[in-house]
């Protein structure tokens, strides 16, 4: 059965809270959108998709407060409620991309009854909820066919049912070619400093009973060297036209790593996380989160007090190191951005 990260019941938002996992499965009851804004800062939910949800619904929550019963003062105190969900974590475009989808089903209605408006919106809530499944399980597709029997995989952070609406991307990738009895073995990255890979990937490898070995981030090099691995596969927050990654920290080490080893180094990602409106790499903007996320490990202090931290969440791996990123649209490879305009329809022919 699939995990269920994120729901929409009785016009509430359940989130599983992730910061609880590995040893608690408990729900998160949000009846107001700044309490979805709160669980996407704080972490409780994370990953690219999944936060786009959990800002849709967000959004529909918000909507379901306002009073207004015309459609320009119903929009005007919504926009404000979308800023706030839109400023909760800035480098994955889902987040935007959602929000702006939700937008357009309010435009796009604006003729009609503000309540059936609110009733749009939650409807458009869950489609982005149950498509985000449909299209990792389309991207597992795609993508099982770069997974060979007995492989062994390096991943990083987590990429899977916790991270989207369900089953995954780089994750789902892995998840189908196990389905399709194919010998594989996976190697997981702990992921500091919040240990995404230890806390949540493994978890999820584990209930599918996917043979499975965590490292720390620091001996992938090492791992690489001796050819214990046949190829990396992650996910992305944001990808720009030409094809530069941006992903959990770290993910640039190993896919210089990758290279360096001759290993494919694979990017896992729906359409939606790519931003048209960005060249390169250069323009996306990287999170930097609280210092104390590396200070301390599970509220104890591990630094000396009054010390300089940088805490950069993600970031950038150039194309050049990407042998092909697999979406749900296909397994694209350089030059990425003629396969993507394609994709867009900006153009006829590859
Ligand atoms: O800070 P996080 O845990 O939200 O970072 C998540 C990642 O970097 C994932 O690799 C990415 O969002 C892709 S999830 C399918």
């Amino acid at each position: 059965m699939l995990l269920k990260t994120i729901l929409w019941e009785n016009n509430r938002v359940f989130i599983l809270d992730q910061r609880r996992l590995p040893e608690k499965e408990v729900y998160i009851e949000c009846s107001e959108a700044t309490m979805v804004a709160e669980a996407i800062t704080s972490l409780a939910i994370r990953g690219a998709p999944a936060i786009g949800i959990a800002a849709a619904m967000g959004i529909a929550l918000g909507a379901l407060k306002i009073a207004h019963r015309d459609f320009p003062s119903f929009y005007r105190e919504l926009i404000p409620i979308c800023d706030i969900l839109k400023r909760t974590r800035p480098t994955a475009i889902n987040l935007r991309w959602a929000l702006q989808r939700m937008k357009g089903v309010c435009e796009a209605n604006k003729e009609m009854d503000v309540e059936g408006i609110k009733e749009h919106m939650i409807r458009e809530a869950i489609a982005i909820l149950e498509e985000d499944i449909e299209t990792n399980r389309m991207i597992g597709e795609m993508g099982k066919k770069l997974i060979r029997d007995g492989d062994v995989i390096l991943t990083h952070c987590n990429t899977g049912a916790l991270a989207t609406g369900g089953y995954g991307t780089a994750l789902g990738v892995i998840r189908k070619a196990w389905e399709e009895n194919k010998r594989i073995k996976v190697v997981a990255t702990e992921t500091r400093p919040l240990f995404q890979g230890s806390r949540l990937t493994v978890w999820e490898l584990k209930k599918e009973g996917i043979p499975l070995t965590l490292i720390t981030d620091h001996m992938a090099g090492y791992c690489m060297q001796r050819g214990d691995i046949n190829l990396v596969i992650v996910g992305a927050d944001r990808i720009a036209r030409n094809g530069d990654v941006a992903n959990k920290i770290g993910t640039y080490t190993l896919a210089v790593l990758a290279m360096e080893h001759g290993i494919p180094f694979y990017v896992a990602a729906p359409i939606s996380t790519f931003d048209k409106t960005i060249h390169s790499g250069e323009g996306i903007p990287i999170e930097e989160r609280n210092g104390e996320e590396i200070t301390t490990i599970f509220g104890k202090r591990i630094a000396p007090e009054e010390i300089m931290v940088y805490n950069p969440a993600f970031d950038i791996t150039p194309h050049r190191y990407v042998s092909a990123i697999v979406t749900e649209k296909g397994v694209i490879r350089a030059p990425f951005e003629n396969a993507l305009r394609c994709i867009w329809g900006e153009k006829d022919d590859l």
